[in-house]
């Protein structure tokens, strides 16, 4: 769940390292620290419990004269609080050696049980000052520090990425991964390297993602990649997809409204070469053959959080379009139980970072299984694609904010063009009903657009709003995932309890909650769809309406049958009934947002959060 940052090169590596910092902050942040070699030869660090303002700040204070060569980190605390003592870096080798890690060691209690026996002693409560102390332990044995941190990993169990430095060897930081990303970027007189692309993008847009079980040696010109048995290994460099600058604000008060703005380009771009003629054809999907594909007997969705409610979404729309089975199930729980899974099922795994560990879990352990995998995500060079046969990448560029929105959105557009894609090779729609369904999808940009543009609406309601202490969500059919997506926004940025219902589960139990002036948002059914469940919706409008419940509807351009019942309606453009969740969950994403703003919080750093769940 942390950041980590590493540069050797020609620049400040203060600055380098802080700004790899301020982009990869979102990973976690309740410490920060750098370690970095100083212009009189000495490796210094500093670190502060906190945001990296705090560190930023101390920094400011107390400059230090830095040269070339350095790293960074900023924390999702696991073992030991956030504290000044718990922050990264810690030291080894007298602490001449630097060590940052992302990710657990799980048997660090009996590694430090064993070197206390040996005379260590510990400052911090982390099982990463383990890691730094025999780090610096081998380094006194080798005098190299790739090769101390090549025997030191063969005794970790777990998920780690480290990155070391020692004084000794200015110019130089060495990383090792397992299970957590690490990505190099690779300049020109200097190198870099980062938890994700956003640590460097502004500098360069050639790297490397590193494989499971790899060590990688930087300096400024060179970059030397091998595995855990020291066998040099070749790296293929990938060009990253995304612009310099884009995991800048870029003059919007927060990342999430920024991101929540950019919708309707990110549905676009993930659309863009996928669709063509009237028809989808995903080229990532080619080499997997369409006889694979035609053999498919069931599907199964595996994510977490937002992702998994993408998946709901999408099982709709896959079940109808493509005639099989399709299970939605978080990676978690999938991951340990026993799930039945052979080789005709496909297996698909959406995650916007793409470093999940629980989904990069489930999906090992389907292709151990034998299924056939497909990851839909927004991170190139992220672990999952790597681990999986085929990637579908959501060209939705960096999404910062700890709250997802657009990732939601084109994970639903992923995996609509996948259900269109199937289609066609397994015949279960014509070309009439293909074509019908693309040019829906290609319309949806411009609906969405429209929606955001309605934003100081919803803000408006927001504020009125802002001390409310409990909020619920009804929905139905891809409604019902819509309004489990908006409880869930408005619990992680406002702290406010909300919980979703399936609007027909609301008599068999969660309707005893309505009392007089309780807000409930009410995502309702398009009457094109079915007139059947859109006017069970509507009157389930009106029971809680005659119980006090103060309804806020979001519904189709037109329908007027909510009218007389709904306190609010929040009005959406019409579109193809499996295409409204797109516009349907944007009110609720700039409501949470705009309500947790009205309370003054950190929208885009929710509390206890992280970006990036990379630790089960
Ligand atoms: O990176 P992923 O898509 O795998 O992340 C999955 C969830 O952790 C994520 O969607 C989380 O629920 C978001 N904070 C929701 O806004």
């Amino acid at each position: 769940m942390c950041g980590i940052v590493g540069y050797v090169g020609h620049r400040s590596s203060i600055d380098v390292v802080l700004g790899g910092l301020r982009r990869l902050e979102y990973r976690g942040y309740d410490s920060a620290g750098v370690a970095v070699m100083c212009g009189d030869g000495v490796l210094r660090t500093s670190k502060k419990a906190g945001k990296l303002g705090v560190l930023e700040a101390e920094l400011a204070a107390h400059p230090l004269s830095v040269g070339g060569t350095g790293i960074g980190h900023t924390r999702w605390a696991t073992h030991g609080g956030p504290t000044d003592a718990n922050a990264h870096p810690h030291l080894g080798d007298q602490g001449r050696l630097a060590l940052i890690h992302n990710g657990i060691i799980e048997n660090f209690a009996e590694l430090r049980a064993e070197l206390v026996a040996a005379g260590d002693t510990f400052t911090s409560e982390t099982d990463t000052e383990v890691a730094a102390l025999m780090v610096g332990r081998l380094y006194h044995e080798t005098g190299d520090l790739r090769e101390a941190l090549r025997r030191c990993v063969a005794r970790f169990e777990g998920a780690y990425t480290f990155l070391a430095v020692h004084e000794a060897e200015p110019g130089r930081v060495v990383g090792a991964r397992r299970n957590s990303p690490l990505v190099v970027g690779l300049g020109d007189g200097e190198n870099f390297l980062g938890s994700d692309v956003a640590a460097f993008v502004e500098y360069t847009q050639r790297a490397i993602a590193l494989g499971q079980d790899q060590i990688v040696d930087i300096t400024a010109t060179s970059v030397t990649v091998s595995d855990f048995d020291g066998r040099e290994v070749v790296a293929e460099p990938f060009r990253v997809a995304w612009e310099a600058g884009a995991a800048d604000k870029g003059g919007w008060s927060s990342f999430m409204r920024k991101e929540v703005s950019e919708q309707p380009v990110a549905v676009a771009n993930t659309l863009l070469g996928r669709v063509n003629d009237g028809d989808v054809a995903i080229p990532e999907l080619t080499a997997l053959g369409d006889d694979l594909l035609r053999g498919i007997h069931r599907i199964v969705i595996i994510a977490c959080g937002t992702a998994a409610y993408a998946g709901m979404v999408a099982k709709y729309a896959l079940e109808s379009w493509v005639r099989v089975p399709v299970e939605v199930e978080l990676s978690h729980e999938f991951r340990y139980r026993s799930p039945v899974i052979n080789a005709d099922t496909l297996v698909v795994s959406v995650s916007q970072s793409g470093e999940t560990m629980d989904t990069l879990m489930a999906v090992k352990h389907a292709r151990a299984q034998g299924a056939t995998t497909i990851s839909v995500c927004n991170t190139q060079g992220a672990t999952i694609p790597r681990e999986s046969d085929a990637a579908i990448y959501t060209h939705a560029g960096p999404e910062v904010a700890v709250a997802s929105t657009k990732g939601f959105v084109t994970q639903i557009a992923a995996l609509y063009l996948l259900g269109l894609h199937l289609a066609r090779v397994r015949g279960t729609l014509s070309s009439s009903e293909r074509e019908h369904l693309t040019v829906e999808l290609l319309a949806v940009p411009d609906k969405i657009a429209v929606v955001t543009s309605e934003a100081e609406r919803v803000a408006q309601l927001a504020r009125w709003m802002a001390d409310t202490r409990s909020v619920l969500f009804l929905g139905r059919h891809v409604g019902y995932p819509i309004a489990l997506e908006g409880a869930l926004k408005l619990k992680e940025l406002a702290y406010i309890h909300a919980e979703g219902f399936a609007a027909g589960e609301l008599k068999h139990g969660p309707i005893a909650l309505i009392e007089p002036g309780l807000p409930v948002f009410v995502v309702v059914p398009s009457p094109r769809g079915s007139s059947v469940l859109h006017s069970k919706v509507v009157s389930n409008i009106q029971e809680i309406r005659a119980r006090g419940a103060r309804v806020i509807a979001i519904a189709e351009a037109g329908d007027a049958a909510v009218l007389p019942y709904a306190d609010e309606v929040l009005r959406i453009p019409l579109a193809d009934p499996l295409c409204e969740p797109f516009m349907q969950v944007v009110p609720l994403q700039i409501f949470a947002l705009e309500l947790a703003h009205a309370k003054g919080l950190d929208v885009d750093q929710p509390r206890n959060l992280a970006k990036s769940v990379t630790v089960e």
